[in-house]
This record gives structure tokens, sequence and C-alpha cells, in this order.
């Protein structure tokens, strides 16, 4: 297996994933303490629920941090019921967002090709689609991690160079999620290595691919200073102003 590749290392993007929290009064403190936030070597950026993008948008208009959401429909309009298309999203100014989280693929059933779908909505409309990959411990146990990424990324590189060079791939492992278990800088550099050689492979090898699952600012610096890891998804340590801004500034030192 690669164990380590790209000399130049990319720009650090620490990205907060709020999943389902969030309040107007919580998140106008946790947005006004981000909002200062003057990125240098990492960028940071925040994908909130829908209901709040304009709440974010009204927040971080003219700063460095930028804002997304969770999820895209894969079709532009019509008679889909409670989806939400790229379109709406530009609406409210994002930049980016995530497709097939695992908590969607486990949840919601998305497929490898519905996410690759996904991400190619999301590139019609100018978003940047954040592609989320990652196993599961029994996967992992079994040896399948690098499998199971390389079945789930097929689709997502079958777009082609010129797409996959537009987008990000985020390698979070199903067990660190929520956990507390993060993998070890090792551990994630591994298959960051095997993600980087997969992309490499169709001329997408400079892409940012970042790491998530439990990081927080005791682990950061570590994982950022692994060669193929270019920021950090952050679930619970976004939600803390002071926690989110230390692992940003452990990217502004990577
Ligand atoms: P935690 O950082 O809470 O483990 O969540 C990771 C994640 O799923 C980000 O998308």
């Amino acid at each position: 297996m690669t164990t380590a590749s790209n000399n130049s290392k990319r720009q650090c993007l620490v990205m907060g994933n709020w999943k389902m929290h969030g309040t107007l009064a919580d998140n106008a403190k946790l947005l006004a303490a981000l909002r200062p936030y003057a990125s240098k070597n990492a960028a940071m950026a925040v994908c909130v629920p829908f209901p709040y993008l304009a709440q974010a948008q009204d927040a971080l208009k003219g700063s460095s941090v930028t804002w997304g959401a969770q999820d895209i429909s894969v079709h532009s309009h019509g008679a889909y019921t409670g989806e939400v298309s790229g379109a709406m999203l530009k609406d409210f100014g994002c930049r980016w967002t995530l497709v097939g989280h695992s908590e969607r693929r486990s949840m919601h059933a998305e497929s490898d090709q519905l996410v690759a779908d996904k991400a190619r909505a999301a590139l019609a409309v100018g978003l940047t689609p954040v592609v989320c990959v990652g196993e599961s411990l029994a996967e992992r146990d079994a040896g399948q991690a690098v499998a199971v990424i390389q079945r789930q990324l097929a689709p997502v590189l079958a777009l082609g160079a010129d797409s996959v060079n537009q987008l990000v791939v985020a390698y979070e492992p199903v067990w660190a999620i929520g956990t507390g278990r993060t993998a070890t800088p090792e551990q994630a550099q591994e298959v960051h290595a095997a993600i980087r050689a997969a992309l490499s492979a169709i001329g997408a090898g400079n892409i940012q691919i970042l790491y998530g699952g439990s990081v927080k600012a005791a682990n950061a610096a570590s994982l950022f200073s692994m060669p193929d890891i270019d920021g950090a998804l952050v679930g619970g340590a976004a939600l803390i102003a002071d926690e989110f801004l230390s692992i940003a500034a452990c990217g502004d030192q990577a």
C-alpha cells in the first residue's frame, strides 16, 4: 500500500459539520465568535442545518469564514418534497455541501452512485462538494478499509478528472465518528495516501483530503502533520467556539 505521497502540502481546510444541532440563539454566539477568524494557512468553513443558512450568511458575509450545507438534492427542481436543491443553496451564499456523510449513507440508504450524483449536482451549480467516505469497524477489522473506500469513490472518480479536481474528499472512519476514538495519525495517513493514489491515477492527486472523526484541539496538530491530511471535518468540537478556533490554529501552523 502507498504510505506517503505528495510533496507540496495543500491549503489546510478546517470545516465544521454542525449536524442537527443549534438554535438561533446558540448559533448567533458561535458564529459571532468565529467571524473574526483571519485565515492564514488554514481556511475555516461551517456546514449548518438548512434552516440556519440565512443566519450563517448574515453572520459571516464579509468575513473569511465560508459556509455550506450538509446535503444536496440530486435534482435541480421539481416535486421532491423535503429536498433542497443546489440552486437554493447558492441563493444563501453557500460555497460547500457535504455529500455522502456516513450518517446519510447508513440512515438514509444513500448508495455510492447517489453520492456521486449529488457531487455532480453540486458541481453543476458551482458548489464544492465534500465527498465523505469511510469504513465501519467491522470492515476495518476484516482488513477491508481501503477496499471499501475505493468502492465508495469509484463512481465519484468516474465523473472524470475535470470534476474531481473541483471537489474535496473527507475520510471519516465510521468507528471514529462521535466516539472519542480518533484514528491515529498513522492509521489516517495510510488511508489518505491510498485515497490520493486513487485520485492521482485519474489526474486529480492534488485535491484536499480532510480527516474526520473525533478531531479536537488536542489531536489536530498531529493529524495535520501527516503529508496527505489537508485539514479536518469536525463534528462535536465544531460546536464549541474555542475548541474549533484552536483546531483552525493548528491548521495555521501545519
Ligand atoms: P465528530 O467530530 O463529532 O466525531 O464527528 C465527525 C463527523 O462526522 C464530521 O462530519
